[in-house]
C-alpha cells in the first residue's frame, strides 16, 4: 500500500487553482521529489498531505488514512520541515526541539534525550543553548529538519530543506536524508537544485501551474525528454544560421541568451559536422542532466 495516495487532487484558493486534479502514489521507504518554477504548488500540494491546508476536493490518502477525516491521527506520525522559518524565537535552540516534543506527548526526559541526540545528528549540537537569533539562516534550516524528527516519523517531509546552504550544510543533509531512508522512512522533499533532485530522489515529479509535467525516475527522464547528452554552442554570433543547420541534422534546439542547446543521441557526430561549418565558434559535448529535463519542459526564460 502506498503511503502516500492522492486520486483528483485539487486545491483552490478562491478562484484560483493552485492545484490541479493531480495524481500520484508515494511508495513505502521511497524518497520522492516535487519539483517545479516558483507559484507551481509544490508548496500547497505537501501542506495538503500534511493536512495543515485543507484539500478542495479529489482524494487524499496518508498512511492508509484520508487526511480529511484523520488528520490528527496522521499528523502525530509524520514530520515536517516547512520552507519558511517558523522557529520559536522565544525559546534557545534545545528547547524549540523540547517544547515541540509535547505535541506529540513524548515524555519530558525522552524529549531532551532525542534533542540532544538530533542535534549531534544535524552538528548543532555547539549551539544547544543558543537564541534562535543567533543562529546563521543554515544552522535554522538543519535545526528545522532535526525538529521535524523528533517524533521518528514514518513519513518525512521536506520543503526545501537545502535552500540557502553551503555546499558542507547541503551534503550534511543528503547523508541524513539517505540514512533515514535507510532506516525505513519514506521522505518526499522538494527542491530547486536539479543536482540535489537528480542524486537523492528515487522518483519525482516536475509541477508546472498545479499539473505534472512529467513523473519518473531520474534517468529515465533525462533519457525521456533530452537523451544521452547535449551540444552546447556557446556565443553563438548569427545564431539564425546555426539553429537551422542543427535542425537540418535532426538535433532538436533551444536557445538562451548566449547559449544554443543541441539535444540529439549523436551529440559527437553533430559537432563534428559542426565545427567543419562554423570553425570559430566553441562549442562542446556534455552528458544530459535533470537541469536540461527541467529547463527543456518548463523553458529558459524567467518567469514573474
Ligand atoms: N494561502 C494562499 N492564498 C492564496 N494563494 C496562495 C496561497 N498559498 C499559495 N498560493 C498560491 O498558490 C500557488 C502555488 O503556491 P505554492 O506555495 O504551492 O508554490 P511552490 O511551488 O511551493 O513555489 P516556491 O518554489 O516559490 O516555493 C501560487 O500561485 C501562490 O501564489
Ligand atoms: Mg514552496
Amino acid at each position: 500500500m502506498p503511503v502516500v495516495s492522492a486520486r483528483k487532487l485539487v486545491k483552490r484558493y478562491d478562484g484560483f487553482l493552485a492545484v490541479d486534479h493531480i495524481d500520484f502514489d508515494i511508495e513505502e521507504g521511497e524518497i520522492f521529489g516535487f519539483l517545479g518554477p516558483n507559484g507551481a504548488g509544490k508548496s500547497t500540494t505537501m501542506r495538503m498531505v500534511q493536512g495543515v491546508s485543507p484539500v478542495t476536493s479529489g482524494k487524499l490518502e496518508v498512511l492508509g488514512m484520508d487526511i480529511t477525516r484523520r488528520s490528527k491521527e496522521i499528523k502525530a506520525l509524520i514530520g515536517v520541515a516547512p520552507q519558511e522559518d517558523n522557529l520559536d524565537p522565544d525559546f534557545p535552540v534545545v528547547r524549540n526541539l523540547t517544547t515541540y516534543a509535547r505535541y506529540f506527548r513524548i515524555p519530558a526526559e525522552e524529549a531532551e534525550k532525542r534533542a540532544r541526540r538530533l542535534l549531534e545528528f544535524m552538528q548543532l549540537e555547539e549551539k544547544a543553548d543558543a537564541e534562535i537569533e543567533e543562529l546563521s539562516g543554515g544552522m535554522k534550516r538543519r535545526l528545522i529538519v532535526a525538529r521535524a524528527l523528533i517524533n521518528e516519523p514514518r513519513l518525512l517531509i521536506l520543503d526545501e530543506p537545502t535552500t540557502g546552504l553551503d555546499p558542507q550544510a547541503r551534503h550534511l543533509i543528503w547523508e541524513r536524508v539517505r540514512e533515514l531512508k535507510r532506516n525505513g522512512a519514506t521522505i518526499i522533499l522538494s527542491t530547486h537544485y536539479m543536482d540535489e533532485a537528480e542524486q537523492l530522489c528515487d522518483r519525482l515529479v516536475i509541477m508546472e501551474n498545479g499539473r505534472f509535467l512529467v513523473e519518473g525516475r531520474p534517468k529515465d527522464l533525462i533519457q525521456q525528454v533530452v537523451g544521452p547528452c547535449v551540444l552546447e554552442i556557446i556565443d553563438p554570433e548569427e545564431g539564425r544560421d546555426i539553429e537551422s543547420y542543427l535542425v537540418s541534422v535532426g538535433a532538436q534546439v533551444e536557445r538562451s541568451a548566449y547559449r544554443i542547446y543541441a539535444y540529439s543521441k549523436q551529440c559527437q557526430t553533430i559537432q563534428s559536422g559542426f565545427r567543419e561549418r562554423f570553425p570559430d565558434t566553441y562549442s562542446t559535448v556534455r552528458s544530459a542532466t535533470l537541469e536540461d529535463v527541467f529547463l527543456r519542459l518548463t523553458g529558459r526564460r524567467l518567469r514573474e
